[in-house]
């Protein structure tokens, strides 16, 4: 009887899945199966070492002006391909990457629907899986606007996760380590990228990158890829059964993407290892993004760059130039409140600190007109053009020039994306004609077009036709607010990096980031591209005008290390000439560390508590190295193994000094220099809060 039964089931189960179609990674560790259930509904699974990773999860789309694409299907065809290419970014991590994958392409016919065509695309490499969904043209389908996606993640169990709430208009939250299940957005204080609770409707929804660990030590990470012409997917965490479903970013009316045939949805993907370190190493999310269609990239230059910036986030001057817009002068002239940060000379002398030091950038902010009212929700708050009757512009080119410094634009919106767009050619010719060549942007407030969101279609399009037009001027971007990154700098190459997270300004002005912020960024918001923290301060107490009480949560050594662990071929120095001009010895290292790199190689870690990197700078004989620990003190293990054989090198280690806390005594470093060959292995301290960073030469 139980003989029978078994067969039976087996029949069934064989007949339920008999379209069934397998793939299998490069290396074979990774599996996928895509089939239709009874009702034609599309499915997956995904299983790494014959263990599930991802259990049979639904796929479709649902739509509002035709019927939705999520049942009735049967297979049309199934496709197998492999791919293998090696391609060289204009900048990054590493100077070339493998992109290696097998690929499924599945057909899919509705026959209540007059056998209407979607398709499904599965790559699957050795670090994890993409797929995404594909219309191509055909009768009777042409214009079809998403109402919701069915995609689904059903996980194994109630996983270790690393969270911020599913917020529509902001990512700069703190992430929360809790189980899957125990994941409540409103838990979480409300923060003032115009947000509020309307913008994080669902408090079971938390945002991508998710990452995620089970109990027996799989590391698994969920995400997206090349997010164009669609809202960023959020997750809606069902708490009973570890469920995972895409929960798009609306528009004003409800509506998630306006979309025509042919069109594709952005890559859906998990990446997954049984080690940390491959989590970090993953390249997949970068291969899923096309290649650029740049010819001439040499304009697009990695760099340092100081701001006349860190000195308003601490309150010693401001963005503004007047108390208000109605201060005005009998001739109709702003009166000057006297505190006003981009004035000619003050930029001056940070011209002349960076021409000293070798950093080749400076970005000046507050130096346009339209500060006194930002937080307004208006339309127009800025002009893009019209410099503050202090900022000479004309002679703070001349003198830049004759410095050899290159002045970085700054065009905050305060939201307003339709006034940027109608000022972006007139901004761009703008900084043209002064030299500028690269800009950094920011949408700190609510959304103009009012309803829309930060993560939304609209804006999501918008970011990129700020790239394309800055492109189209030779100018390279920095974003600051826009929707989290999904890998488009392989696309955009001079989309160099954005914030999109809980930056280390966060510190300046609020409660700050506890140590273990930096650990999870890695995992989290850094996996979809290179994140703009603005490290390097080094004057890590009584800073804040007004607030003596505030304090950085690293040590001066671990400011040292993000340069090498938070990845941005843009990369700050943040903090005030006279907090380097105290400390020149550790300063060293942060005018020596690369910003463009051959290779990197990830040596220890573990979200939410430490990680180790090291890397080759670009065509150079120099590596650089980083660590960092959260709360906890630890004794890092540092490999050189993949230094060249037999040649011995010197290090000089810039390390947490022994009495070194993040709370009670940041500012102590101490520094050393050792030979190393690349069999040395160095075990290293490092404080509560701290970390250390190594150059060799
Ligand atoms: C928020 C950005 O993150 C910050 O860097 C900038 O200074 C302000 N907005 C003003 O644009
Ligand atoms: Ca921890």
């Amino acid at each position: 009887m139980r003989k029978l039964f078994l067969t039976l089931l087996f029949i069934l189960t064989c007949s339920i899945y008999s379209n069934a179609q397998v793939l299998t990674s490069p290396d074979k560790k990774l599996a996928l199966t895509f089939s239709l259930n009874t009702n034609g509904e599309p499915t997956y699974k995904l299983a790494y070492q014959q263990k599930d990773v991802v259990k049979t999860s639904k796929l479709g789309i649902e739509t509002q002006n035709v019927p939705s694409f999520n049942q009735g299907f049967t297979l049309a065809k199934s496709e197998t391909s492999t791919f293998d290419e090696t391609w060289n970014p204009v900048w990054g991590e590493q100077k070339s990457i493998r992109n290696h994958y097998n690929e499924l392409l599945v057909t899919l016919s509705q026959k209540s629907v007059q056998g209407r065509l979607m398709r499904i695309r599965f790559r699957l490499f050795n670090d994890g899986l993409g797929f995404r969904y594909e219309f191509p043209v055909q009768q009777d389908l042409t214009y079809f606007t998403v109402t919701s996606e069915d995609t689904e993640f059903q996980l194994t169990g109630d996983h270790k996760a690393f969270w911020i709430p599913g917020d529509y208009d902001s990512n700069e939250y703190l992430y929360t380590t809790s189980k899957l299940s125990e994941a409540d957005g409103w838990k979480q204080p409300l923060i003032s990228n115009g947000t509020n609770q309307e913008n994080r409707p669902d408090r079971r929804a938390v945002q991508t990158p998710l990452m995620l660990k089970t109990q027996d030590g799989l590391y698994i990470n969920i995400h997206e890829a090349a997010l164009i012409n669609y809202p960023a997917m959020q997750l809606h965490v069902d708490p009973s059964n570890h469920l995972l479903t895409a929960d798009l970013v609306p528009d004003v009316k409800n509506n998630k993407a306006y979309l025509r045939t042919p069109n594709h949805t952005p890559w859906r993907t998990v990446i997954v290892s049984n080690k940390a370190t491959d989590i970090l190493s993953s390249t997949l999310i970068l291969n899923l993004n096309e290649p650029t269609t740049i010819n001439n990239t040499s304009w697009i230059k990695p760099m340092k760059f100081m701001g006349v910036w860190w000195e308003m986030q601490i309150g010693h001057s401001s963005w503004s130039y007047a108390d208000n817009e109605d201060a005005k002068d009998a001739k109709g002239g702003l009166i000057p409140h006297g505190h006003h940060g981009a004035n000619t000379a003050n930029v001056k002398r940070y011209i002349d600190f960076a021409s000293q030091q070798g950093i080749q950038g400076l970005l000046v902010e507050g130096w346009n007109t339209g500060w006194e009212e930002w937080g307004a929700e208006k339309e127009d708050k800025f002009s893009m053009v019209t410099p503050y009757p202090d900022f000479d512009i004309n002679e703070i080119t001349r003198y830049a020039k004759a410095k050899g410094v290159m002045m970085i634009m700054h065009n905050e919106t305060g939201g307003g994306a339709t006034s940027y767009e109608r000022q972006m050619d007139t901004a761009f010719r703008f900084m043209n004609k002064y030299g500028y060549t690269s800009v950094k942007t920011g949408y700190v407030g609510r959304i103009v077009p009012r309803g829309e969101h930060h993560d939304g279609q609209w804006m999501v399009n918008h970011y990129i036709r700020a790239a394309e037009k800055a492109a189209q001027y030779h100018v390279a971007i920095d974003m600051h607010e826009p929707v989290r990154p999904t890998g488009l700098q392989r696309t955009y190459p001079n989309f160099m990096a954005s914030e999109a997270g809980r930056g280390n300004e966060w510190n300046a002005f609020s409660a700050g980031s506890p140590p273990e912020h930096e650990t999870i960024l890695p995992f989290t918001r850094l996996m979809g591209g290179p994140m703009d923290y603005t490290p390097g301060i080094f004057k890590l107490t009584k800073y804040a005008k007004g607030d003596s009480l505030r304090h950085m949560h690293t040590t001066l050594a671990k400011q040292l290390a993000l340069y090498v662990t938070m990845y941005s071929p843009l990369q700050m120095v943040a903090d005030l000439p006279e907090n380097y001009q105290a400390y020149p010895d550790a300063f060293q290292f942060i005018k020596d560390v690369a910003v463009d790199w051959d290779n990197s190689y990830v040596l220890e870690a573990e979200p939410g508590d430490y990680l180790t990197i090291a890397r080759k700078a670009k065509d150079k004989n120099e590596w650089y190295v980083g660590s960092i620990t959260d709360e906890m003190a630890r004794t890092a293990v540092v490999k050189f193994d993949y230094l060249p054989k037999g040649k011995t090198f010197e290090a000089t280690i810039y390390a947490d000094g022994e009495d070194a806390s993040y709370d009670k005594n940041p500012q102590s470093y101490a520094i050393r220099k050792i030979k190393v060959t690349s069999k040395t292995v160095l075990k290293q301290q490092v404080a509560s809060g701290g970390g250390f960073a190594i150059s060799v030469k």
